[in-house]
């Protein structure tokens, strides 16, 4: 760890990084009765800690290894902290980023001078096309994470939180990718404060360190989802967990609908935008504080960035609200006759409705998709539920139904009609690029007629789709190998109650 110590204290960041500022965020520190600040990364000048750790290594470098140029692969911050750096110094920078890469850091990297080659689904496709180019050109690699000078650069973060905090720190909350911010931050606090918690917080859907916790050694995830584009790693570094193991306390995992709620959170205090890798850090403190139920403690998140496309914000915020918990998206059935509808609205109490989706099918019964907020002072969920039992007498809660929240809500009506029949629904997801819904199209199209489609740009990194295909009984057991053939993530939906309700 003295090691570690060293080379954080004497890292080169300021030429380029900024001190950012630790500030207290009222809001939620009202609401979880806990003293909250956050460090605030989001203020550095390419909007992420990743400039610390890049330019600490690149300044490092001997003259030689600065000519010949650098390179590196990243999903994004890195890339653009490598490019600046680069700049800085006055050195050739190639960086590689997987296609799915927001334009919004694409486009930064190349303002910044940085040679950006676009390559591969995932980061892992485009680091090992990186490792390639370095091979054939002699480049130099500037790793993301896994470098003990990008970590002592990450480090200086920690530097900077004990000095702006003199007082007692109870924990601090981390964004986990590879575990570079991690490492450099929880060997400086534990030397220095051994007492503060240093907890790593993941996504559900990258939780590489959360693994590697559990299993004792650095398990690689199948899968990763890159809703959290910053911290999409299958497999924490190899430094990054030789400090992990020893100096974190604990890894807190976080979904989807939890980080866009950690968004809101932080624009609510600050008025600024971050990331969803930028948000972990208070997404985690809150279910820290709700499973400890602490009050009047001193807690840190890291705000480890800010570049997020605009166009991705829509989605954030609609899956903000079921991420705190205030809306519930519910079903019901009710007959088709005056009064009904009333009789649905008064079984909702006082409680706002938020969305409202229904299309007449039949004379005796009418389905309504509905979304209810949910407020502190009538409950949650099973309150509401059990509320509308009493009035109504089917109704389902689906919340976390991810068909009825991506696609279901907005294609209400479209019960198929008698003459649709063999119809069976598939849900799809592929990178999302120019051309690419074209391209699922017609790999999709040859095969059998497509009765039902639905697809909603949401600004992320992946396309969605829902699709009813006509497949006649005895053709049934092909589609399988055919949908395996075309090669995109699936999940069969044909009994999905939300389909069932709405579409079947
Ligand atoms: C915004 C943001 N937060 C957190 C991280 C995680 O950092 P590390 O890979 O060092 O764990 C990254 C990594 O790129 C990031 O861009």
């Amino acid at each position: 760890m003295q090691r570690y110590i060293k080379k954080i204290l004497e890292a080169r960041v300021y030429d380029i990084a900024v001190e950012t500022p630790m500030d207290e965020a009222r809001g939620l520190s009202e609401r979880l009765g806990n003293r909250v600040l956050l460090k605030r990364e989001d203020e550095q000048p390419v909007f992420s800690f990743k400039i610390r750790g890049a330019y600490n290594k690149m300044s490092q470098l001997s003259d030689e290894e600065k000519a010949r140029g650098v390179i590196t692969a990243s999903a994004g911050n890195h890339a653009q902290g490598v490019a600046a750096s680069a700049r800085h110094l006055g050195i050739k920078a190639t960086i590689v980023m997987p296609k799915t890469t927001p334009d919004v850091k694409v486009s930064n990297v190349r303002r910044l001078g940085g040679r950006a080659v676009l390559h591969g689904d995932t980061f892992d496709e485009a680091r090992a096309h990186s490792e390639k180019l370095m091979a054939e050109k002699g480049l130099v690699y500037v790793h993301p994470y896994d470098d003990p000078d990008v970590i002592a650069g990450q480090g200086t973060i920690a530097m900077e939180i004990l000095r702006q905090e003199s007082g007692h720190i109870d924990a601090i909350f981390v964004p986990v990718g590879g575990g570079g911010l991690i490492a450099g931050i929880a060997s400086y606090v534990k030397y220095l404060r051994p007492e503060t918690k240093v907890i790593g917080v993941e996504s559900n859907e990258s939780a590489c360190l959360a693994l590697a916790m559990q299993k004792g050694f650095r398990d690689t995830l199948d899968q990763v989802g890159i809703f959290a584009d910053g911290v999409a790693v299958a497999q924490i570094g190899e430094h990054t967990w030789e400090v992990a193991k020893d100096y974190v306390d604990e890894v807190i995992t976080v979904s989807t609908d939890e980080i866009c709620a950690a968004i809101k959170d932080i624009f609510d205090d600050t008025r600024s935008v971050c990331e969803p890798a930028g948000a972990l850090g208070v997404a985690g403190m809150k279910k820290y504080v709700a499973r400890e139920q602490v009050e009047g403690k001193t807690l840190i998140a890291i705000d480890s960035g800010a570049n997020v496309n605009f166009d991705r914000l829509r989605h954030i915020a609609e899956r903000s609200e079921l991420g705190e918990q205030r809306e519930a998206i519910i079903a019901a059935r009710i007959p088709e006759r005056p009064g009904s509808f009333k009789k649905f609205c008064a079984a909702l109490g006082k409680r706002n409705i938020t969305e409202f989706n229904y299309r007449y099918s039949n004379d005796q019964q009418a389905i309504v998709f509905a979304g209810v907020q949910i407020l502190p002072n009538n409950g949650g969920r099973e309150e509401l539920m059990a509320e509308m039992r009493e009035h109504i007498e089917d109704v389902v809660d689906l919340t976390d139904n991810e068909t009825a929240k991506l696609h279901v809500r907005y294609m209400v009506g479209g019960h198929a009609p008698a003459s649709v029949d063999n119809e069976v629904v598939y849900r799809f997801e592929f990178p999302e690029r120019p051309g690419a819904l074209m391209k699922f199209l017609n790999k999709l199209g040859g095969r059998w007629n497509i009765s039902m489609f639905h697809y909603r740009n949401h600004g992320a990194a992946y396309g969605r789709v829902l699709v009813g295909l006509q497949v006649p009984a005895a053709e049934h057991d092909q589609v399988g190998q055919f949908l395996e053939e075309i090669g995109y993530t699936y999940f069969e939906e044909t009994d999905n109650t939300a389909y069932k309700l709405f579409l079947g």
